[in-house]
């Protein structure tokens, strides 16, 4: 996801800071999306106002965690499923969300995004529907604004309560994916 999220942010026009435990990792990633991407020191503050969480929902609190003040006042994008071993259910009552919520320094903002498209559908640069939901106005709007700008339409879903829906929504997208749609789905709405 970080692959396919930075390059097409990218491509895009926006600035790309990669931030890994594994800084050859990040290097190459970096190399790969190109366009000024830059390797950032883990644990420390980032440089964008976006910090789009990227790692799996068993890390996702633990990296919030380590980089503790250095998130203050950034919105983090929690993009994480938190699926049980065969993705066939939620692990956690509540949603990933809230969790990082809870983590995140007070003054930090979480969207919840991104976590009800695919990869590799993502990193095909078409047109998509992205479904958000947070609880900040201003957070929200500035992801909408950036997702937009990469031809990702944004619907917010409501407040961070909401995150559990969208949770479930990649649930629901795998599950079609495995019963006959195929994994080149993308779930979007029609706005008339
Ligand atoms: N793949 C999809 O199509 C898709 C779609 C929607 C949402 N998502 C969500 O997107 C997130 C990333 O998925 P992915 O498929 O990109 O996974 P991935 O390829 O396995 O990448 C996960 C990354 O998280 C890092 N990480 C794990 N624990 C960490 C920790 N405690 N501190 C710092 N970094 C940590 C890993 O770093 P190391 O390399 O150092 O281990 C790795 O770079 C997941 O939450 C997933 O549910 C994925």
């Amino acid at each position: 996801m970080a692959s396919a999220i930075g390059t097409r942010a990218a491509q895009h026009g926006h600035s790309v800071e990669l931030l890994s435990r594994n800084t050859a990792k990040a290097q190459a990633l970096a190399d790969q999306i190109g366009k000024g991407a830059t390797v950032g020191t883990f644990g420390a503050r980032p440089a964008g106002d976006i910090v789009i969480l990227a790692v799996l929902y068993d890390g996702v609190v633990d990296a919030v965690t380590n980089y503790g003040d250095a998130l203050a006042g950034k919105i983090l994008v929690d993009i994480s499923n938190p699926f049980n071993a065969d993705a066939s259910g939620l692990v956690t009552p509540s949603s990933a969300a809230q969790e990082v919520a809870a983590a995140a320094p007070e003054s930090a903002h979480v969207v919840k995004a991104l976590n009800t498209i695919f990869g590799h559908v993502l990193a095909k640069g078409t047109p998509l529907d992205a479904f958000i939901a947070g609880d900040s106005a201003e957070a929200k709007a500035t992801v909408a604004a950036f997702l937009d700008s990469m031809e990702l339409r944004t619907l917010d879903a409501g407040g961070l309560q909401a995150a559990s829906l969208l949770e479930s929504a990649g649930l629901l997208l795998m599950g079609l994916a495995r019963n006959g749609a195929g994994f080149d789905l993308a779930l979007g709405a029609e706005v008339s």
